[in-house]
């Protein structure tokens, strides 16, 4: 039997102006991750068993493009494996699906590391960061290659699309709760959307995203420098500019309203938006009293985790 995982992950800062090339923070998140086990199995075929998206196939009875088959296919070529292998693949990821904490690329991350070591094909995390990337592009349409890269490395990483991957150091390991709207909101939908929005007036958002990297790159500074307190109003200033690009949502709002007034330094929505998740940074102490209120103003999951 073989075994891999793979975390979730948060945007810090960045999500959206990231595909137009500006940087973004992203960190894992291990409270939550993808897991996936690979038994040799007398049964002809290589099925798989996802119970958490009530999947249970034959790897050729599903469509091609279906992005785990996509992952078992691609795999196959790669190292040249002529099926029939006969596997039997169990998923299970407790990361929520389409709420902006990675699950895709988990999934994809934790398969192909499961694949790699039964079949004794060595990968190296860059090989294995670039063969989910095409993966995402599955999920997401045009996606940045953020979330496989910080899924992949399990580090957090400031990111530049089509730069090599650069790691950050915390100064000093700081709180983020996160919390879950419970609506599930598909990213390559609001990518679509903010797509629009920049091809009906590129000037004036590109000024938008000048500036969510410039609040970027100040959040770098101050996260290495150990001036984590600090990131409170860059959040708030993200969350701000997240909403004019429509990203956001009254749901996401509430919770992030809900937060600040409960005492975080800050907060914004992480991930594609209009759904999904937002991230509160609180001091330690002050975590329990946000958690509190983003559950009684609906939040349907909440997340304390440490960055660094
Ligand atoms: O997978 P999500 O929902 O965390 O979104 C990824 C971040 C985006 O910037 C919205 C898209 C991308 O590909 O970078």
């Amino acid at each position: 039997m073989t075994i891999a995982s793979a975390p979730g992950k948060i945007i810090l800062f960045g999500e959206h102006a990231v595909v137009y090339g500006r940087p973004a923070l992203a960190a894992p998140v291990t409270q939550v991750h993808a897991d996936v086990e690979i038994t040799a199995s007398d049964r002809p075929g290589a099925w798989i068993h996802a119970p958490g998206i009530s999947l249970h196939s034959e790897l050729n009875s599903l469509s091609s493009d279906h992005p785990i088959a996509s992952v078992i296919h691609n795999f196959f070529f790669l190292a040249r494996v002529s099926p029939p292998a006969n596997l039997s693949i169990h998923i299970s990821s407790t990361i929520p699906v389409a709420s902006g904490l990675g699950s895709g690329a988990a999934v994809t991350v934790a398969l192909v590391r499961a694949l790699a070591l039964h079949f004794n094909f060595p990968m190296t995390d860059e090989e294995i960061n670039a063969f989910a990337y095409e993966i995402e592009k599955i999920h997401h349409g045009t996606p940045s290659g953020i979330d496989n890269t910080v899924v992949t490395y399990a580090k957090p990483v400031y990111f530049v699309r089509g730069q090599p991957i650069e790691t950050f150091t915390v100064g000093l390991p700081f709180t983020i709760v996160i919390g879950d709207t419970g609506i599930p909101a598909p990213t390559k939908e609001s990518v679509g959307d903010v797509r629009k929005l920049w091809e009906a007036d590129k000037a004036k958002w590109e000024r938008v995203f000048d500036q969510i990297g410039m609040i970027v790159k100040e959040a770098r500074e101050k996260i290495e420098s150990g001036r984590w307190k600090d990131l409170g109003g860059l959040m708030n200033d993200n969350h701000t500019l997240l909403q004019e690009m429509t990203v956001s949502s009254p749901e996401l709002d509430r919770l992030v309203e809900a937060a600040r007034k409960a005492g975080a330094a800050g907060a914004k929505l992480s991930g594609g938006g209009r759904g999904g998740n937002m991230i509160a940074l609180v001091q330690p102490s002050e975590a329990e009293a946000v958690v509190r209120s983003l559950k009684e103003t609906g939040a349907k999951n909440v997340i304390v985790t440490q960055i660094g």
